[in-house]
């Protein structure tokens, strides 16, 4: 049973509208990263933080998924091996494209998460710090994101997959962040044959066995098509 593994990156929501981190007018061009997305920043001003991911969650909540979300989703439905995807992303357009086998390494703007005493709960739609943790009344509430300098989530299941992986494609992700930017290495280590479909090559090309570059929206569709052509996503033209 052929073991596909997908890591996606903002670029694969990029064509919904919400905004990726590092292409140009990317969000870290317009917001101080260590502002809004590490502990630190968060303990020097929480309202701020609330603001910023409340605006995403926001934009998340507005946007559609888009023809790559839906192809990822039919792929899980109609491919006969295993197909998994790790997601960097916060927004929810992969299960609301109708991925069910979705883990996200960064965590949800859907979730909230109590700082107190770790309780998980559905985020509403304005996080405010005042909002008590409804199991210890703790207001300590802080979004269920995983921050820069905070272990990403999940990443025993996701090492125990990379080991596994027959085909592994990474999409819409530019390699910059780790550990998901060393992933293709590892699955790569474990024998795995390597896909990048990207709008430009990352920093990480040179780990894959085929670069396709383009757009999500007409490159996961053409993929997605191929591989439940020929019944495998191995080793297939760049
Ligand atoms: N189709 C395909 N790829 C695209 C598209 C598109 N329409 N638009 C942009 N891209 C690609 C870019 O070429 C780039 O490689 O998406 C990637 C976006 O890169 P980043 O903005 O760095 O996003 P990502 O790789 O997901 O960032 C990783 O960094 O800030 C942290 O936690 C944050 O999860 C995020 C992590």
């Amino acid at each position: 049973m052929e073991k596909l593994l997908i890591l996606t990156g903002a670029g694969i929501s990029a064509e919904s509208g919400l905004g990726t981190f590092r292409d140009r007018d990317g969000i870290w061009s317009r917001y101080d990263l260590n502002a809004v997305a590490t502990p630190e920043g968060f303990a020097h001003n929480p309202l701020l933080v609330h603001e910023f991911y409340d605006a995403r969650r926001a934009a998340s909540r507005a946007a559609q998924p888009n023809a790559a979300h839906h192809a990822l989703a039919r792929l899980e439905r109609e491919f006969p091996g295993e197909v998994l995807i790790v997601t960097q992303n916060v927004d929810d357009l992969h299960e609301r494209g109708g991925s069910r086998r979705v883990l996200h390494m960064h965590g949800s703007l859907e979730g909230a998460l109590c700082a107190e005493c770790g309780h998980r709960w559905p985020a509403p739609a304005v996080m405010l710090a005042s909002v008590p943790c409804p199991v210890c009344s703790a207001s300590r509430i802080r979004p269920d994101i995983v921050w820069f300098g905070e272990y990403p989530y999940h990443m025993e299941e996701i090492w125990q997959a990379l080991r596994q992986a027959d085909v592994f494609v990474a999409i819409g992700t530019s390699g910059t962040v780790y550990p998901a930017a060393a992933f293709a290495q590892d699955a790569a280590r474990a024998g795995a044959w390597c896909l990048e479909l990207n709008a430009e090559a990352s920093a990480t090309a040179p780990d894959f066995d085929a670069l396709r570059l383009g757009p999500a929206t007409r490159l996961v569709p053409d993929w997605v098509n191929e591989v439940l052509t020929h019944g495998t996503a191995g080793k297939q033209p760049g």
